[in-house]
């Protein structure tokens, strides 16, 4: 067989097909595992976006290719989203770009961007796809440090000039995987402001955006004022509508962004199944917001769970308002070690913080994508395994 491409050694394996693999290990010994490393919505979507996708399966002409841009009415529904949930207008034809998923558009954005040798500014704590974008094209990444003490927001002002003038991207990600910070209108214009001043393209991850808990609304990076003359965001069904397995997400904002990383995907992909984005439709023109608020409420509620033992094994967190983690800090040892330790004695796995970044290395990232039941039996091993250690 001739040699992978050399790209490849700039990757590490990623995390979760690592820790899968031992969860797997475990699981052939007969050992139940309960996953709190992995974000996924442990609940159904509505039913009205199930049917909808059964009965455009069932139409004997939705089985063709549909198209580089997606179809029109998914188009459509997420320009009437961003106007009824943010007062932002879109033109459908022109600034909104359909995905197969918000992490395929992140990964092709940095293949449409950067060259070799390109700067991307990354938060060192981020979803791991940002880096992993820029180096598969060949870029170079600036780490923007992010801690408790600038409450997990890039210091801006930090970056020295001459980096911030040849960077092509800044990735930014709020309410943020993994450590639930969360941004103001504010920060938004701050990035803003920054990116225009120095002709950054601003990429805004947003997939948790409608994951809030105690009120909170959280905003699009499109709500500050000229955002799009130099932002664009990623939207995404997975966890506003619980669809992760479905795949389905938008490219939103600058015309030429969207162009752009237009002329990479229609070179990759051949857009979605016709059922899954007329299920879209259906999920953003007509799940009531109280669908939303009571889900959330569900969250909500396992997040305070987990925090009201977090004290009993050895972690430490805040609050978050947003997003589907906890982002937990130990209180003795490495994350990483936290991790091995918890999987091979109580048979829970999480995520270590080191996944996300350097600075993650004394973290541990909880997921709230799980039943209320399993949630339980995880806490209880837990607990068990930490008195048993202190004994
Ligand atoms: C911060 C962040 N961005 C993007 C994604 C990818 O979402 P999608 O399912 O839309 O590809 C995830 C998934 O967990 C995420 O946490």
């Amino acid at each position: 067989m001739p040699k992978p491409a050399e790209r490849l050694n700039k990757l590490p394996t990623y995390f979760f097909a690592v820790i899968g693999q031992r969860i797997q290990e475990l699981q052939r010994q007969g050992i139940d595992i309960i996953s709190l490393d992995i974000g996924s919505p442990d609940m159904p979507p509505p039913q009205a976006v199930i049917d909808a996708l059964a009965e455009w399966a069932n139409k004997p002409n939705a089985h063709g290719y549909t198209g580089y841009r997606g179809t029109p009415g998914f188009r459509q529904a997420v320009a009437h989203y961003y106007e009824r949930r943010f007062g932002v207008s879109l033109d459908p034809d022109k600034e909104i770009l359909p995905l197969i998923g918000s992490k395929e558009g992140i990964v092709n954005l940095s293949l449409a961007y950067l060259d070799r040798g390109d700067l991307a500014l990354v938060p060192d704590i981020s979803y791991p796809s940002y880096s992993m974008g820029a180096r598969l094209a060949g870029g170079e990444i600036h780490w923007l440090p992010t801690n408790e003490n600038n409450s997990f927001m890039p210091s801006l002002h930090n970056i020295p000039d001459a980096v911030a003038n040849t960077a092509k991207l800044l990735w930014v990600n709020y309410p943020n995987n993994p450590t639930g910070a969360t941004a103001t209108l504010e920060d938004y214009v701050r990035m803003v402001d920054f990116c225009r001043q120095h002709g950054i393209l601003l990429a805004s991850d947003n997939p948790y955006v409608d994951v809030n808990f105690d009120g909170f609304r959280a905003n699009s990076v499109l709500e500050a004022p000229h955002a799009k003359e130099c932002t664009i965001e990623f939207m995404s069904l997975s966890k506003t509508y619980n669809m992760g397995g479905w795949r389905l997400g938008a490219a939103v904002g600058n015309a030429e962004a969207i162009k752009t990383l237009l002329q990479v995907k229609s070179n990759v992909d051949s857009g979605h199944f016709r059922p899954v984005y007329e299920a879209g439709v259906v999920a953003m023109e007509t799940t009531p917001q109280q669908w939303i608020d009571d889900r959330n409420l569900i969250y909500q509620r396992r997040r305070d769970r987990i925090l009201s033992v977090l004290p009993q094994i050895g972690l430490t967190a805040a609050q978050s308002k947003g997003s589907l983690y906890l982002w937990a800090k130990v209180h003795e040892g490495t994350g990483a070690e936290y991790v091995e330790a918890a999987l091979n004695h109580a048979h829970v796995a999480f995520a270590p913080g080191s996944a996300y970044g350097p600075g993650g290395d004394s973290y541990v990232r909880i997921s709230l994508g799980i039943t209320d039941a399993r949630l339980e039996v995880a806490l209880e091993r837990l607990v068990n395994w930490h008195n048993a250690k202190q004994r």
